[in-house]
């Protein structure tokens, strides 16, 4: 299993734990457990209301690609721990990882 601690809007701190061979995003897996994230674009990388900051594990992550890196860029709140969870796969290197979630709900 993956486990992968969340912190919500709230501040609210709980652990998920994902199959390893789910073929899933990171936006995909914390919509299913019902955390509330728009992902207006649907993964495209063109919306950033699936940012999360990286507060422990980002050299688990493989790099950003220009276009998620771009998106980041015109959020007034993003900082280099911040990944757009849509980009992320899930796979079974991020074991242990941890986030908060900071997109809008707008
Ligand atoms: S879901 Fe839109 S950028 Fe991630």
């Amino acid at each position: 299993m993956i486990h992968i601690t969340v912190e919500d809007r709230t501040g609210s701190v709980e652990t998920i734990e994902i199959p390893e061979d789910i073929n899933l995003s990171l936006m995909e897996v914390l919509k299913a457990s019902e955390y509330n994230i728009l992902a207006t674009c649907g993964g495209m990388a063109l919306c950033a209301t699936c940012h999360v900051e990286v507060l422990s594990g980002m050299e688990q992550l493989h790099e950003a690609s220009d276009d998620e890196l771009n998106m980041l860029d015109t959020l007034p709140d993003a900082d280099e721990n911040s990944r757009l969870a849509c980009q992320i796969r899930l796979n079974e290197q991020l074991d242990g990882l941890h986030i908060k979630i900071k997109g809008s709900l707008d």
